[in-house]
């Protein structure tokens, strides 16, 4: 039977199945559960220095194809990431945890990485995709190659735990965006973030989502995660954690495929509950079992030859 664990960055995982950040992991006691329904690794929700207030209700609409979505990242702040989800989740730790966090500028990024850091978190996740000042018109850090190199370079001033930068899809380039994070310190990728999105509800005649506009998840981006993924590793070779439209297990191995080390999963849940984790943990080793594969180092990155 296949072996699936992997090494990410120094830390080693029992299976690459990882809770993609904003879903379910909020609290310890929902990052605890989804480690319990079979996934390998969870991250936690975005958290900012202090409390952040998210998008007014409707914020979500899903469909068999897509889900829509624009919560707002809206979090306590990270005094209770410090006092209780940290030391909650690392009471009997089961599997490693990732720490997502966001801020507007780069000196606010280096600040939150430093509290974040006394968490004892396995992994600091950077979410870029978010705008650069506090309006309507700045531009998610890592639409910009020397923006995102800015705040990575803050951030890996004041942490020695391995710095992964999520990415959004939402560029011209994202290699050459890649290229730079790694040149300013980053350790690895998580790649991608929503894509844009709109819905209008043609009765109404208006935007379903009160904020009008969302972020794009769910099994219609898969196509777009497997390019940003295979594209990335391609330009940095760096560890990835595939994320987007991953729904099975047989959609794991295909973005390993293109360069990922880690799988990322977070609109699955809606169509497949927590349990999802074990099962497409269980569709993996059946894939691996009937193509002969023992370990996953024999598929990560193995289209990259084709
Ligand atoms: C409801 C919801 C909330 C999300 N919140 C965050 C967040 O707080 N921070 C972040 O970096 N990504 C957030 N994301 C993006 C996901 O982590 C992931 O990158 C994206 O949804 C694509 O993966 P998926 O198709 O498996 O959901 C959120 C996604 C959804 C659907």
């Amino acid at each position: 039977m296949v072996n699936l664990s992997v090494e990410f960055c120094g830390v080693k995982f029992e299976n690459p199945s990882v809770l993609a950040s904003g879903i379910l992991g909020v609290t310890a006691s929902s990052l605890k559960n989804v480690v319990r329904n079979g996934a390998g690794g969870v991250t936690t929700k975005s958290i900012w220095l202090e409390e952040h207030p998210g998008h007014k209700n409707p914020t979500m609409l899903g469909t068999d194809k897509w889900f829509l979505n624009a919560v707002g990242l809206s979090d306590a702040g990270a005094a209770k990431a410090v006092e209780e989800t940290f030391p909650e989740y690392n009471k009997n730790k089961k599997a490693p945890i990732i720490a997502n966090i966001v801020e507007t500028s780069a000196e606010r990024f280096a600040k939150l990485t430093e509290q974040i850091d006394k968490c004892e978190p396995d992994i600091i996740e950077l979410n870029l995709g978010c705008p650069n000042v506090e309006d309507a018109h700045g531009k998610p850090f890592a639409c910009v190659a020397a923006d995102a190199a800015t705040v990575v370079k803050a951030c890996r001033d004041r942490t020695g735990r391995p710095l992964v930068v999520k990415l959004t899809p939402n560029v011209a380039n994202i290699a050459s965006v890649a290229e730079a994070c790694a040149k300013a310190g980053a350790d690895g990728f998580c790649a991608i973030n929503t894509l844009y999105g709109m819905a209008i509800n043609i009765d109404l005649r208006r935007p379903v989502l009160a904020n009008k506009s969302g972020g794009l998840s769910g099994p219609g981006i898969k196509p777009s995660a497997v390019k940003a993924v295979y594209d990335i590793y391609r330009a940095t070779g760096l560890p990835i954690i595939g994320t987007g439209g991953i729904m099975t297990g047989e959609d794991a191995i295909e973005i390993m495929m293109a360069g990922a080390r880690l799988v990322g999963m977070g609109t699955m849940v809606y169509y497949r509950g927590a349990e999802g984790f074990g099962k497409v943990v269980k569709e993996m080793v059946e894939w691996c079992d009937k193509n002969g594969v023992k370990s996953l180092e024999e598929i990560i990155g193995c289209a990259q030859e084709a």
